[in-house]
């Protein structure tokens, strides 16, 4: 809670100033993956903005409660929740331990900003993809975040957003990146039917698709490799691959009221490469 002061201008002398304390309910983040990467640097630009953050790691919790001390720094709450997303079977759990993380932490059922960005990455020529990393793939990537979306929309305050992580390879096609981009192309049109039947309980919700960005992603491949990252450096008009917070400012910026008109959408953010 914030405390709102307001000063009583009909007031005869400007110096008296009535102050009324009321509630204000701090706004609240779930980020899936903000123990690495895009994920922890869009949980503290979201922090950034004054909001509160909920953040879910898969195994290096020690990275996640570093990305909490990060937040608490910047003065907002933030706890951080195990998720794996391949395990569909425990989303169940994972939706009602949000919910008692919610009343405990700020007394409430609810929250306003749901970004679903956990995910791995790898590079599979589509005559190799076998049906079990399909699978892993189709859980992680889509259905994981097609059915935790709709087990949460219960506790999404009016006016909330969602956030649904892509990526640049459903634009353009980078070999190896078949299943990846199939299932970041299902999300996107998720997403435009979220914006369609959500818009009524007035909830909004957007798609960012980053290009290729430096992390821990796919086994570092970028960072691990540097013909790769030279090549793709040099596909894009900017002369450089991404970085962690070149997405999340556009994602924190997507939680604040100056993107409120923004619904529907697919915002590509990779400095321009292929165009
Ligand atoms: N990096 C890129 O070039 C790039 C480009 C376009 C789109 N993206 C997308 O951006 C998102 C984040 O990627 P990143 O680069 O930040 O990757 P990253 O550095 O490898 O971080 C991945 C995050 O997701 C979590 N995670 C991984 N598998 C999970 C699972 N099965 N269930 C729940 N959480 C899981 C990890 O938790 P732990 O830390 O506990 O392992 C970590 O927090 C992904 O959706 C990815 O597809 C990335």
């Amino acid at each position: 809670m914030q405390a709102a002061t307001f000063s009583c201008l009909a007031c005869s002398n400007f110096t008296t100033k009535l102050k009324i304390s009321m509630s204000v309910q701090t706004k609240i983040a779930l980020v899936t993956g903000g123990s690495r990467g895009l994920g922890k640097d869009m949980a503290t630009s979201i922090a950034k903005k004054g909001i509160d953050v909920m953040l879910t790691y898969k195994t290096f919790e020690a990275e996640a409660q570093q990305t909490v001390k990060e937040i608490e720094a910047i003065g907002q709450k933030a706890v951080a929740l195990k998720l794996d997303m391949s395990d569909f079977n425990s989303l169940d759990n994972f939706v009602t331990h949000v919910k008692e993380i919610l009343h405990a932490n700020w007394n409430t059922n609810n929250f306003d900003f749901l970004v679903n960005n956990a995910g791995m990455g790898a590079t599979v020529p589509f005559e190799k993809v076998t049906e079990e990393l399909f699978t892993d793939f189709l859980n992680v990537h889509f259905k994981g975040i097609f059915f935790l979306t709709q087990k949460f929309v219960p506790y999404l305050n009016s006016g909330g957003r969602i956030i649904n992580i892509s990526s640049g390879t459903t634009r353009f096609a980078n070999p190896g990146y078949a299943v990846y981009a199939s299932m970041k192309g299902a999300i996107e049109t998720f997403t435009k039917y979220l914006a369609k039947e959500l818009g009524t309980k007035g909830i909004g919700a957007n798609v960012v698709a980053p290009g290729p960005i430096e992390t821990d992603f796919n086994n570092a491949a970028i960072r691990s490799n540097p013909q790769m990252k030279g090549i793709l450096s040099s596909l894009s008009p900017l002369g450089r691959v991404g970085a962690a917070d070149d997405i999340g400012s556009v994602v924190a910026f997507l939680c604040t009221d100056d993107a409120k008109w923004i619904n529907g959408q697919r915002i590509e953010v990779s400095g321009g490469i292929n165009v």
